[in-house]
């Protein structure tokens, strides 16, 4: 039985495979309208969601199953004090697939641990967020062609931005992909990750604070929201919230066929101006969203159409 919980749990090829199948759905979706007919996603979330839940659900719903969960910790018995190895020991009697959102780094671990049914990692605190991930390398690749040979700025919160580190983690797997790391030094990508992927993997990586000195030169600005949940003070987050805000005058910088990808929800790091820009790919990108996650499920349970 296989997890996902890390972005690198598939290899590039299996990774190919998974957005081939991804597309297919998006031209043909009536072909997997039945394929999990019968089958049970139950969603545990004990994190705030919109797409992430929404679109597993949205997922198994398209494909013809049924879906149970909940949606905070509150509404479980989380709240009494159960454990996520108890939790998905009783899930996995009630359903054939989870996906796991947690605040703490490696809770879809451990239920994967004590699981029999798939474990999906729908996002782990600070830590990961592979199948947005997934997600994202679909929107590039739909958008692109390619994943080879792309120019790509990260921006806002590096530090606790998890969709950051897992598309970092993915990416440096494809040839000639190169980094423009913007951020105020307070929010730098982790040691963790410039030393242990970006060094090791030799990849060219450049951090710079302002967005003016990077857009120039990018096929993808990958913005990110200042993540107020995991800061410690109101002050410092308050200091941090807008430091970056594009609009249309620094889009007037940025390349004519760069994309602006965000894995949502905004606050005011995009401007709603920018929203028309036929650049502005957040939207597809949620949409994007929900193929590649029937083809995971579909993967995951060993369905083949
Ligand atoms: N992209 C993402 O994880 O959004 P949600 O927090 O709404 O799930």
């Amino acid at each position: 039985m296989r997890h996902l919980i890390s972005p690198l749990d598939y290899s590039t090829s299996e990774l190919d495979h998974l957005m081939d199948v991804a597309n297919d759905i998006e031209k043909n979706p009536e072909k997997y309208a039945h394929a999990c007919a019968g089958k049970k996603l139950a969603t545990l979330f004990y994190e705030p969601s919109t797409r992430t839940r929404l679109s597993h659900e949205a997922a198994m719903l398209n494909l013809g199953g049924s879906v149970l969960g909940f949606s905070s910790a509150n509404s479980s018995s989380a709240s009494k004090g159960e454990s996520v190895a108890d939790t998905i020991r009783t899930v996995s009697c009630y359903a054939d697939i989870a996906a796991m959102r947690h605040p703490k780094e490696g809770a879809p671990l451990v239920a994967s641990l004590y699981s029999s049914i798939p474990v999906i990692n729908a996002g782990d605190g600070g830590h990961q967020h592979p199948t947005q991930t997934l997600t994202d390398l679909l929107t590039i690749r739909s958008l692109k062609g390619r994943l080879e040979d792309i120019n790509i700025g990260l921006c806002g919160d590096l530090k606790f931005g998890r969709t950051v580190h897992s598309l970092i983690e993915a990416l440096v797997r494809y040839k000639n992909v190169k980094f423009y790391l913007i951020s105020p030094d307070e929010l730098r990508l982790p040691d963790y990750i410039r030393e242990d992927v970006l060094d090791k993997n030799h990849v060219f990586y450049k951090e710079v604070v302002r967005m003016e000195d990077a857009l120039p030169n990018l096929d993808f600005l990958y913005m990110t929201r200042v993540q107020k949940e995991r800061f410690f003070n109101e002050e410092d987050y308050i200091r941090m919230k807008d430091f970056y805000i594009l609009d249309t005058k620094k889009m007037a910088l940025a390349p004519k066929d760069m994309y602006v990808l965000h894995p949502l929800p905004r606050v005011n790091e995009i401007s709603t101006e920018i929203d028309n820009d036929p650049r502005a790919a957040y939207f597809k990108q949620a949409q994007y969203g929900v193929y590649i996650r029937e083809s995971l499920i579909l993967d995951l349970l060993n369905i083949r159409v």
